[in-house]
């Protein structure tokens, strides 16, 4: 029987699939444990409030941005609070729209985040 070998290949494939995915995900951001967080906004920033809502994986959990994504040290004090909530719902360039997974409240308590973090 042959059967060692053709089990070994869908391994394989997973193991190299498997390395795969960790590289790319030590390229995205790092997140902020939910034990050091506070604020509601940067529970939000950081992916733990909101599914879908994860800025930390572009932006970094300290705002310095990654290849994917804008540094925001630069970008928010150029920005209204208006416009950051533009920027959120209909994500310029590369950055995906937001728009209807926040609430009001959560808009609100993150923008004020990224305010306050980054004046
Ligand atoms: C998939 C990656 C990605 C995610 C997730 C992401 N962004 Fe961005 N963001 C970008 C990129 C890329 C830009 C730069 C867009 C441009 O100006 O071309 C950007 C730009 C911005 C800007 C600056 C806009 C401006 O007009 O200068 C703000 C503010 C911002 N993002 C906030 C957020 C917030 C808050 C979240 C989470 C709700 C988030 N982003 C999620 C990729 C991302």
């Amino acid at each position: 029987m042959k059967t060692t070998h053709a089990r070994a290949r869908p391994l394989l494939a997973a193991t190299a699939a498997l390395v795969l995915s960790i590289a790319l995900l030590s390229c995205a951001g790092k997140q902020t444990p939910r034990d050091r967080i506070t604020d509601p906004g940067e529970m939000i920033y950081n992916g733990l409030t909101v599914s879908g809502v994860a800025c930390y994986k572009c932006h970094n959990a300290d705002g310095t941005g990654t290849w994917r994504g804008a540094n925001l040290a630069e970008r928010v004090p150029k920005l209204t609070d208006p416009a950051i909530e533009k920027a959120i719902n209909e994500g310029p360039g590369m950055m995906p729209a937001f728009k209807g997974k926040l609430d009001a409240q959560q808009m609100a308590a993150l923008t004020a985040w990224l305010r306050d973090r980054f004046h």
